[in-house]
């Protein structure tokens, strides 16, 4: 028999009171639950990295996190980067440096460089390319992504 539980979320600095399953994980409530569909689910086993988010400013495998586990934490997902309909930095140099085909791996790309960024500001920007190996595209190839990056980090850094 499942065991339904309430449980107030936090996401992108809104609050969201849903009602789930304990066993339900966090990419499954922020897309079901919460409407936040910017949040992919690839693999589904923490492989890929398209589900990643932040959690208290840590990215995080969404698919490997129970919901519950969330709670009273601060999520922050794609849908909270664009600032008053401007693009964060980030996403503008995606678009602007092609690191994106299907898209579907990008929010996942995004998340993590936004929380590698701003929870590690000493690192160099070959560090923060080394960090971004643990996702998967399935398209790009990867070097536009590099590109994108590299060009973004003096404006998030700034
Ligand atoms: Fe979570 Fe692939 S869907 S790591
Ligand atoms: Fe298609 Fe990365 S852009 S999987």
């Amino acid at each position: 028999m499942s065991t339904f539980t309430e449980i107030t979320l936090s996401v992108n600095n809104k609050k969201h009171v849903i009602n789930v399953e304990e066993r339900r994980i966090l990419a499954d409530a922020l897309r079901q639950d919460c409407g936040l569909t910017g949040t992919h689910l690839g693999c589904e086993h923490g492989v890929c990295g398209s589900c990643t988010v932040l959690v208290d400013g840590q990215p995080v495998r969404s698919c490997l996190m129970f919901a519950c586990q969330a709670e009273g934490k601060e999520v922050r997902t794609v849908e909270g980067l664009a600032k008053n309909d401007k693009l964060h930095p980030l996403q503008q140099s995606f678009i602007d440096h092609h690191g994106l085909q299907c898209g579907f791996c990008t929010p996942g790309f995004l998340m993590l460089i936004v929380g590698v960024v701003e929870s590690e500001p000493a690192l160099t920007d070959d560090e923060i390319i080394e960090a971004i190996s643990s996702n998967l595209c399935r398209c790009t190839g990867y070097q536009n992504i590099i590109k994108a990056v590299r060009a973004a980090l003096p404006e998030m850094r700034g």
